[in-house]
């Protein structure tokens, strides 16, 4: 037995970490625009004025696609080359890109999974407050329906929001993204719920106006936590951790996703951060808790829970364990099983069918003298993710695909472009494009539908 039928395999990328033409065809500023140009935010000073250059160079990047033989690929919308004031005129130019990809996309066989929001909220938005203001769930929503009417003929599969946690997290409370502010908690929790109703009105809207039958989900993050070991009681720790919130920990899925899915925020929530809690209208949760056809995870992250009363033998390495193959250039942990732990948890809890919506690799990836871009470690780094992804179907987890992050080597966020993730090379100087070895390697795993993930001819159960 292989992946199931029709899996989605994917590659994902964002509209600013790749696109550039930062200004061009009436495109309004975001708040990438203007957070990349103050001085000291971004490694190396970099910026997403180029990226990529994917707004100029998306035919061979569909090709390249195409080549590697992707059956799906999300990226996400700019709002600010549609709405270059967030609000009102809508920019033709901006949308007849979008409208020119899709087609692009589909005309390749490949299947668009269209992200609202990833992070470049039109400027002229934020001084008006931003995700501050309780106004921005219907700018949203107003945004939205210019998105749905143009392009549901042809997309069914949408996101509204990517890991809005983080962009609250860091944009409002560390001020390490942009807009880079450094708010109290009550403030983050205000825009917390803000975007947790925007989620909601955006997602009533596709259902509403899409002329396709909308298949629709959202992209979240939080750490996921792995037990220690598979002791019983370290599993159930984990389980436990992966939703709980206590007053140093409000990073995790139960924040937006209890919402989200189950119409409430999590009890402990409430309970720590009373002082700061937001205010939440009559109607509110109603609007928030939209029905969802999957629920998107993205893997990057993991700690260990260990269980009261068991013991982690010391010296076995980090946390605890032993076999831990290493960390990325992110600094984040190589953890396969973390994302078969953050699967099951999150059936369990949500039930609703997943998809890996990112997951990949950060490394220091260079063309050999050969002339070739070999990533051993990102191609390893997938196959060991991949495999418990395939132990979480195999347990009866409903995964419904899978997105490598990156299709492009490209603007890493505050980490500027000196970490990679793509499956393909950017050359920053000329933009020339190169597959890596990994490209290759995701090309046979697709083909096979996964059957090339074990080395040697083994076979996939
Ligand atoms: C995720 C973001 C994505 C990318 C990866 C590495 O948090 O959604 O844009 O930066 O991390």
């Amino acid at each position: 037995m292989t992946f199931p039928q029709g899996f989605a395999w994917g590659a994902a990328t964002a509209s600013y970490q790749i696109e550039g033409a930062a200004s061009e065809d009436g495109k309004g500023l975001s708040i990438w625009d203007v957070f990349s140009h103050e001085q000291g935010k971004i490694d190396g000073g970099d910026t997403g004025d180029v990226a990529s250059d994917h707004y100029h160079r998306w035919r061979e990047d569909v090709a390249l696609m195409a080549g590697i033989g992707l059956k799906a690929y999300r990226f996400s919308i700019s709002w600010p080359r549609l709405l270059p004031e967030g609000r009102g005129a809508v920019e033709r130019r901006g949308l007849g890109f979008y409208d020119r990809l899709v087609d692009g996309l589909l005309a390749a066989g490949i299947e668009p999974w269209v992200t609202l929001y990833h992070w470049d909220l039109p400027h002229a938005l934020h001084l008006q407050g931003g995700w501050l203001n309780p106004a921005i769930s219907d700018w949203f929503a107003e945004y939205t329906a210019v998105v749905v009417d143009a392009l549901s003929d042809r997309v069914s599969h949408w996101m509204a929001l990517n890991e809005p946690h983080v962009f609250v997290d860091h944009g409002y409370l560390s001020g390490g993204h942009a807009p880079g502010l450094r708010l109290d908690l009550a403030a983050g929790l205000q825009a917390g719920h803000n975007s947790l109703l925007a989620h909601g009105k955006a997602v009533q809207t596709i259902r509403a106006r899409a002329k396709k039958p909308p298949t629709i989900g959202v992209a979240q993050v939080g750490a996921v936590r792995a037990p220690a070991s598979e002791a019983p009681e370290d599993v159930a720790a984990a389980r436990e951790a992966m939703f709980a919130i206590n007053p140093s920990t409000h990073f995790n899925h139960a924040w937006f996703g209890d919402p989200m899915v189950l119409g409430e925020y999590p009890e402990d929530l409430l309970q720590h951060f009373r002082r700061d809690w937001p205010s939440i209208r009559p109607g509110d949760m109603e609007t928030i808790c939209q029905p969802l056809d999957f629920y998107g995870l993205n893997v990057y992250f993991a700690e260990a829970a260990v269980g009261a009363g068991h013991r982690v033998e010391p010296g076995t390495g980090p946390q605890g364990r032993g076999d831990r193959p290493g960390y990325t250039m992110m600094g984040w942990p190589v953890w396969p099983e973390s994302i078969y732990w953050g699967l099951r948890f999150l059936w369990e809890r949500y039930e609703l069918p997943l998809v890996i919506t990112e997951n990949g690799l950060a490394n220091t990836d260079w063309p050999h003298l050969d002339g070739r871009v070999h990533d051993p470690q990102r191609i390893d780094y997938l196959a060991r993710y991949l495999l418990q992804v395939k132990r979480a179907l195999d347990e009866g987890v409903d995964v419904r695909g899978y997105f490598v992050w990156s299709l492009l080597d490209n603007f890493e966020w505050a980490r500027g472009f000196r970490p990679r993730f793509g499956l393909v090379y950017v050359d920053y100087e000329d933009q020339q494009r190169r597959l890596k070895d990994s490209a290759h390697w995701y090309r046979q795993v697709i083909e096979t539908n996964g059957r090339a993930l074990l080395p040697g001819g083994q076979s996939l159960r």
